[in-house]
């Protein structure tokens, strides 16, 4: 077992490394000699920024009841409209049963521990539902939580006191944690939003071939550079002050080929059109009834932890989760701005890791290079949105998993300078 002493000088290391990695990032992005790797694919871009913590306390994130880690378990947005009712797209729901989602409100981090999570009751697909192959229609399905929250408040749905609040032309909103490929993630950690005018029905018709339902709604730019994309399907289009408070006048559904491209909007299930049926659904039960205070359990600390107060951090940089991550990721970093440079120190018996790593290597997705006599995996997640690179290895008994590095060359400097 190490001392902790020693750990955190690793971790001052770490954080030492990255501030200089994210340096070069942010200013002067290098080539990786002799690798290959497309240029940064920034045909697709999103427009979407952090959003302001808090300002979006609907915002709700459907998660895998099997994964623990909200993050790597959320599968798509959803919003909380009443204190135990949660909307959402019937196409997140399609293979789900009550027993397979858990729903997470209340949070804007996800690998933070904010907010509640909650087991799902019912789960209510509108039944005229057509899925995507089938044309898709009615994409737009009720989750009845186990218990009223008290994390979080309930968002307002477009009523006739609000009519106007989906009238094209108007600066709507959507967040989720779903892909923002112009800066090449996957799904984030933080909420991310980004504003989106409502499209007049026509111009969308244009731009998707006639495939615009009237349940149906569409925003976005014509010139591109501002929409939602994968993973913040279910997740609320909304209108922040409309008469004074948010009302969500859609829900996040599909688009075109990528996400913020030109003339292909992003299409969102039309909330007007399903007043009637949502309210049918929650007036059958106690919705309205007070939500029941529940004291969140604090979470297990476990003697591994990083304390993070023992943690000096360099600026720009935070820790944002020191718990015992099913039992092995002790820390997780990273920067102010949310760029996505990860270093994940795990504490746990990797006797086995070479094995494991040979295994990977084969696979093709990655290659064990030696640094300093330390095998190392290095894999390259470089895709369409540019490039990006992973290394796993062990130092001291530790592993440690350098996630989204933008230049092999510099990866590779990252864990020659660690192992030392
Ligand atoms: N269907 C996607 C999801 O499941 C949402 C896609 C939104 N795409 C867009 N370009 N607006 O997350």
């Amino acid at each position: 077992m190490k001392t902790m002493a020693k750990r955190t000088a690793i971790l001052l290391t770490l954080l030492l490394l990255m501030l200089s990695a994210s340096l070069v990032i942010n200013h002067a992005p290098s080539v990786a000699s002799g690798q290959a790797f497309q240029q940064s694919g920034l045909d697709e871009r999103t427009g979407k920024t952090p959003a302001q913590s808090g300002a979006q306390p609907w915002m709700a994130v459907l998660v895998d009841v099997g994964e623990p880690n909200v993050r790597e378990g959320q599968f798509c947005g959803a919003s909380l409209i009443a204190p135990q009712w949660i909307l959402t797209a019937a196409h997140c729901v399609e293979d789900q049963s009550p027993t397979s989602v858990d729903v997470v409100v209340g949070r804007y981090q996800l690998t933070s521990d904010q907010g509640e999570r909650i087991g799902a009751k019912r789960i209510i697909p509108h039944p005229g539902y057509v899925n995507e192959q089938d044309g898709q229609a009615n994409d737009i399905a009720l989750i009845e939580l186990n218990r009223p929250t008290a994390a979080g408040r309930p968002i307002s749905l477009i009523d006739a006191a609000n009519a106007a609040a989906d009238d094209p032309g108007v600066l709507a909103r959507i967040a989720g944690w779903g892909r923002v490929p112009e800066k090449g993630l996957d799904v984030t950690d933080k909420l991310y939003s980004v504003d989106v005018p409502v499209v007049p029905q026509q111009a969308c018709q244009v731009a998707h071939d006639g495939d615009i339902q009237a349940d149906e709604l569409c925003a976005g730019l014509p010139q591109g550079g501002a929409d939602s994309c994968e993973g913040d399907s279910g997740g609320p289009l909304f209108v922040p002050a409309a008469g004074g408070k948010a009302v969500q006048i859609g829900i996040t559904s599909w688009g075109g080929d990528g996400c913020g491209l030109p003339q292909s909007y992003g299409v969102y299930t039309r909330l007007t059109e399903y007043e009637h049926w949502i309210k049918t659904q929650i007036d059958g039960t106690n919705a309205d009834s007070a939500p029941t205070v529940r004291p969140t359990s604090p979470s297990p600390s476990d003697s591994a932890s990083i304390d993070p107060a023992e943690t000096a951090l360099p600026a720009g940089y935070s820790l944002i989760d020191a718990q015992n991550d099913q039992g092995e990721r002790v820390a997780y970093f990273e920067t102010r701005d949310g760029d996505y440079v990860d270093v994940s120190v795990f504490d746990a018996d990797y006797s086995s890791l070479a094995e494991w790593m040979a295994e990977e290597g084969d696979e093709a997705i990655g290659q064990i290079t030696q640094a300093r006599d330390v095998p190392v995996l290095i894999e390259d997640g470089s895709d369409r949105h540019g490039a990006f690179w992973y290394a796993t290895f062990v130092v001291d008994g530790q592993l440690i998993f350098i996630d989204g590095v933008l230049s092999y060359d510099e990866l590779l400097a990252a864990v020659i300078s660690l192992i030392n």
